[in-house]
C-alpha cells in the first residue's frame, strides 16, 4: 500500500495515467484572484476548501483550470485568451478565466448556487429559494463554462475534472458536444436524502446534467447512497452493489473520495519562523497569558455551527463557575457571500451571542470570547492552531470540513483537542476527536470540559493517530485516487 503521497508521486502517476491528454479542471471560483490597491496588482488565495485543495492537485498535474474571473484586476492581466499562468510566483499552470455581468452572478451564483442548491443539500434548516428567474441564469452560466471548456479542449484527447455544485449541467453539456471527452465531477458538499432533493422544482434536469459524468465523487458513503437513492427515485436504472448507474446508455460510477489537506505543507508551515512569532503576537496582543485557548475558524456560514458554538460555551462557563476567568475563546470568521441575507442573518446572531456572553461572564481583566473578524494572513491561522488547546469544529451538515483536518496536521507538538461535530465528513476519519452533536447544548458543553480535563497522554494519543490518518490520505492521494479512476474508466 502507498502510505505517503507526495506532489512528486502525485505528478508522476497524473502524468504516467493521463499520457498526451490534456486536464482541465473547471470550478465557479477561481485559486488565484487578482486585485487592484494604491495603483498596483496584487494576487491572494480565496478561502474555502475547495481552491485550497484543488491547487496542489492541479500544481501536480499541470493542465488548465477553468473558473469565474471575479477580482477586479483579473481582466488587466490575462492574455487575448483570457488566460493567466498562476501561481503568480512560481507558475505551474494556466488559469482560464470566464467573465460573468453582474445579473448572471445575481442568478446563477448568489441566486440558485447559494440560495436554492446550498441549503437544499446542507441539512443546516434553512429553507432553500427557487426562483424559476435564478435557474436560467443558472443554465446559461452553466453554457458559458462550457463553451470556455471547449474552446481550451478542441478536438484534443482530455480528461475534465468538473467541481461542486455551481456546474450540475456541465458534464451533460460538454457530453453532448464531445462523447469523447472523459468527464468526471466531484460534489464538494453533501447529498441529501431523496425526499429533500426532489423538493427543487428542477430536480430532474439537475440530475440528468450530473449523470453526463464517467464518474461522480462524494465525500462520503452516505452522500453516494443519497444519490444513488435519489437517481432511483427519478427513475434512473440504480446497481447498487456496483455504485453505478445507467441512463439514457450511459453509465455512470457513483464513488466516495474523502478530501483533505498537505499536510508536510502545513506541518512544516507551523513550525515555521513566521508562525512562531505569530504566536507570541497573538498571545500578547489577545492577553491569553497562561489560559486555556480554544478556537473555532469558519467561513461565515449558516452551516457552519458557530451559534450552536457558543451556546454549547455560555452553557459551560454557567455550569462550571471555576472555568470563569481561565477560559478564552478565539473566534476567527471569514466573511463569505455577505450579498445573502441569511448569510448576514447570521454574521447578527454571532455578534450577538458573543455580546451576550462576554456581557454575562466577563470581567474588566477577562473577555470570555474573542471574535476576529476578516482574513486573517496564512501565518496567523496557523499561529491559531498552534496556540490552541482546543479547536471546536461543529457544523450543522458539512460535506467534509478542511479546517479540522488542517488543526490535526498543524499539531506537530502531538498536542490539543479536536471538539468534531458527527455532521462533518472529517467526522468518519477522525473518530479520535470529541464527536459531538451541535444541537445538543448539554452534551457539547461537557465535551468543552472533557476536552480541557483531558490527560496529556490521551491528548497525544489521540493526535497522534489523527495526524497518521491524514497525513497517509492526504490531498495528493485524494487526487491520484480520483483521476486514476476516472482514466482507468475510460479506457475500460
Ligand atoms: C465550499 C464550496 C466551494 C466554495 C467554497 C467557498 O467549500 O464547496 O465550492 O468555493 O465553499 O465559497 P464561495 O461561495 O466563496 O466560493
Amino acid at each position: 500500500m502507498n502510505t505517503k503521497w507526495t506532489k512528486h508521486s502525485l505528478y508522476r502517476t497524473v502524468r504516467e495515467k493521463l499520457g498526451s491528454r490534456l486536464f482541465v479542471v473547471v470550478s465557479n471560483r477561481e485559486p488565484y484572484v487578482h486585485t487592484m490597491s494604491g495603483g498596483a496588482i496584487s494576487s491572494y488565495r480565496p478561502v474555502g476548501g475547495l481552491t485550497q485543495a484543488l491547487d496542489p492537485v492541479l500544481r501536480a498535474a499541470g493542465g488548465i483550470w477553468v473558473a469565474h474571473g471575479g477580482g477586479d484586476a483579473d481582466k488587466l492581466v490575462v492574455d487575448k485568451h483570457n488566460r493567466v499562468r498562476v501561481p503568480p510566483e512560481k507558475p505551474e499552470y494556466t488559469l482560464r478565466r470566464t467573465w460573468l455581468t453582474r445579473k448572471e452572478i445575481e442568478g446563477f451564483y448568489l441566486g440558485f448556487s447559494n440560495e436554492a442548491l446550498w441549503p437544499l443539500c446542507h441539512i443546516a434548516f434553512t429553507p432553500p429559494v427557487f426562483r424559476e428567474a435564478d435557474w436560467q441564469y443558472y443554465r446559461k452560466v452553466n453554457g458559458i463554462f462550457a463553451r470556455a471548456v471547449m474552446e481550451e479542449v478542441g478536438d484534443k484527447p482530455a480528461v475534465v475534472f468538473i467541481q461542486d455544485y455551481h456546474l450540475a449541467l456541465l458534464a451533460q453539456m460538454l457530453k453532448g458536444q464531445n462523447p469523447n471527452l472523459i468527464v468526471g465531477q466531484f460534489w464538494h458538499i453533501p447529498w441529501p436524502p431523496p425526499e429533500v432533493f426532489r423538493t427543487c422544482p428542477w430536480a430532474a434536469e439537475i440530475l440528468e446534467g450530473l449523470l453526463g459524468n464517467d464518474l461522480l465523487g462524494f465525500h462520503t458513503r452516505e452522500s453516494c447512497d443519497n444519490f444513488l437513492e435519489t437517481a432511483q427515485s427519478l427513475g434512473a436504472r440504480v446497481y447498487k452493489k456496483q455504485s453505478a448507474i445507467t441512463y439514457q446508455q450511459h453509465t455512470v460510477q457513483v464513488q466516495p473520495f474523502p478530501i483533505s489537506v498537505d499536510f508536510t505543507e502545513i506541518a512544516a508551515g507551523a513550525k515555521s519562523r513566521s508562525v512562531i512569532r505569530e504566536m507570541a503576537r497573538l498571545r500578547r496582543e489577545l492577553h491569553l497569558g497562561d489560559k486555556w485557548v480554544g478556537i473555532g475558524m469558519d467561513r461565515l456560514d449558516y452551516t457552519k455551527g458557530i451559534p450552536e458554538r457558543l451556546l454549547a460555551l455560555r452553557r459551560f462557563f454557567a455550569d462550571n463557575p471555576d472555568y470563569r476567568g481561565k477560559v478564552v475563546f478565539i473566534q476567527a470568521g471569514m466573511p463569505s457571500r455577505t450579498e445573502i441575507e441569511s448569510y448576514r442573518a447570521i454574521d447578527h446572531e454571532i455578534e450577538e451571542l458573543v455580546r451576550d456572553i462576554n456581557q454575562r461572564y466577563g470581567t474588566g481583566s477577562w473577555q470570555p470570547v474573542i471574535p476576529l473578524s476578516g482574513q486573517q494572513s496564512p501565518a496567523a491561522l496557523a499561529a491559531l492552531h498552534r496556540i490552541a488547546d482546543f479547536c471546536v469544529v461543529s457544523s450543522r451538515h458539512d460535506g467534509m470540513n478542511l479546517v479540522a483536518k488542517e488543526y490535526a496536521a498543524a499539531r506537530t507538538d502531538n498536542n490539543g483537542v479536536l471538539i468534531l461535530s458527527r455532521f462533518t465528513g472529517a467526522a468518519e476519519e477522525l473518530s479520535q476527536a470529541i464527536i459531538i452533536n451541535p444541537f445538543d447544548v448539554a452534551g457539547f458543553a461537557r465535551a468543552i470540559k472533557e476536552a480541557i480535563e483531558m490527560p496529556a497522554a490521551e491528548k497525544r494519543r489521540r493526535i497522534r493517530a489523527m495526524r497518521k490518518t491524514i497525513a497517509e490520505n492526504n490531498i495528493y492521494r485524494w487526487g491520484a485516487d480520483i483521476v486514476s479512476y476516472l482514466i482507468a474508466l475510460a479506457e475500460g
